[in-house]
């Protein structure tokens, strides 16, 4: 039971950041009417949903609206919020506006009760730019192209599940998928396909996430990608049936090594406290990790016989990376190395030459340096003439770093 609230009150929980703009739309009325007062609501592909959702430009703002209950709305929003700090891609949340109605009888055992029948609206962000889910799907999108997608969604449940986010409504149409600029160290920025978690009403906050529960998020996920066949099939497009099958051990796979990686990752950071991505690069094979922390201990070893004293990890770590890994990976990006492997992070080529450089050392039977370990590197990858030249100077400038500091 509730006591009588005034009917059609509208209650702002917004941040005051776009209070003005979302003040100026029309909450007395349901947003399914909204276009007869003047709002024009904006025409944007969506994943399936249950509720009402519009996009709707507001002064400077875009905003996504979905009418939902009041309890629920809340805690979307602070959903978001949470998974914002715990720097997961979502939506931006805005806030959600009540309009508080007239009780609801509702007729229970004991008698006649009132409910608050209230209609509340969670307000993010339009995320501009997505490519639409259904393509996917279409014959034309080449299997390549996919995998690149199927990426970016195991890299957004990788960052959930090691942060102990359960999304609970894990499908294709509540993951948005787009371009995005990201900042990859001694590379610069760098376009890449990203996933948002767009829909937060299940999601849960734990501990950690068990293996079930990673694996009946995976499951329901797939389910999803069935639903979006049978869609497909309904609308008249074809498609061949391992297709899915396909994606699905892909995205699975992908998936476990990326799992793999933060893991190693994680401990990494422990151990030496640099954080891999942000100070290394990207990386995606959980080997490449115990390569640079072998490489560490290397120079924490190098560096102890040189100052008869013993160094801690930490040290080492910190030393190896000022005057080792960086200026290396410094000449790669100004002698525009890191051009010549597309799509290689400046972490994956320090480590790719470094162990092309142990494999010819194993086989000649003596060291064969950094030098002939990068020309031999790029000859394997094919790089043509003119650019051997380039790698050339960039080995003697290289060579310096290794004989000036080792
Ligand atoms: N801020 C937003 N930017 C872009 N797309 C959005 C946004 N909010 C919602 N959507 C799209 O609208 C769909 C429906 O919203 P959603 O919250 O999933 O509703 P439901 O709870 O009914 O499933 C989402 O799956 C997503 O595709
Ligand atoms: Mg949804």
């Amino acid at each position: 039971m509730i006591s009588s609230p005034l009917p059609h009150r509208i209650q702002f929980h917004v941040d005051p950041i776009f209070r003005d703009e979302v003040a100026q739309l029309p909450w007395r009325v349901p947003i399914s009417e909204w276009h007869k007062y003047g709002v024009r609501p904006l025409n944007i592909h969506r994943g399936i949903s249950r509720h009402v959702v519009i996009f709707v430009r507001a002064g400077r703002f875009t905003f996504g609206i979905k009418e939902i209950s009041e309890e629920i709305s809340k805690k979307e929003i602070s959903n978001y919020e949470e998974l914002l700090l715990r720097g997961i891609h979502t939506l931006i949340p805005v806030g959600y506006v009540v309009r508080e109605e007239e009780p609801v009888a509702v007729r229970t055992p004991v008698g006649v009760q009132y409910e608050a029948g209230n209609i509340s609206h969670t307000i993010t962000l339009l995320v501009e730019k997505v490519l639409p889910d259904s393509q996917l799907y279409t014959r034309g999108f080449s299997f390549d192209n996919r995998k690149r997608i199927w990426d970016a969604i195991a890299e957004l449940f990788v960052e959930l599940h090691t942060n102990g986010v359960y999304w609970g409504d894990a499908s294709l149409a509540n993951t948005l998928i787009r371009f995005e600029k990201v900042d990859e160290p001694f590379v610069g920025k760098k376009t890449t396909l990203k996933a948002y978690l767009a829909d937060a009403e299940t999601v849960e906050f734990r501990p950690s996430v068990s293996k079930a529960m990673r694996e009946a998020e995976l499951n329901f996920f797939f389910e999803s990608m069935e639903w979006m066949n049978e869609n497909l099939r309904a609308g008249g497009s074809t498609r061949d049936e391992l297709a899915t099958v396909n994606d699905q051990q892909y995205l699975r796979g992908r998936y476990g090594m990326l799992s793999a990686v933060e893991e190693k990752k994680k401990e990494f950071e422990r151990l030496t406290s640099y954080n891999i991505d942000r100070f290394l690069g990207q990386i995606h094979n959980p080997s490449y990790v115990d390569l640079f922390m072998k490489h560490i201990e290397e120079h924490k070893w190098y560096l102890s016989e040189r100052s008869y004293a013993p160094v801690s990890l930490k040290e080492a770590a910190h030393d190896w990376y000022e005057y080792v890994y960086k200026p290396v990976c410094e000449l790669f990006r100004r002698e525009k190395i890191v051009d010549l492997f597309p799509g290689k992070t400046a972490a994956e080529l320090y480590i790719e030459i470094m162990t092309n450089k142990y494999f010819l050392s194993q086989k000649i039977g003596k060291d064969v340096g950094m030098i002939q370990a990068m020309h031999n590197y790029a000859e394997k990858f094919g790089v043509t003439n003119p650019f051997l030249e380039r790698i050339k100077s960039t080995s003697d400038k290289l060579l310096s770093i290794f004989t000036g500091k080792l």
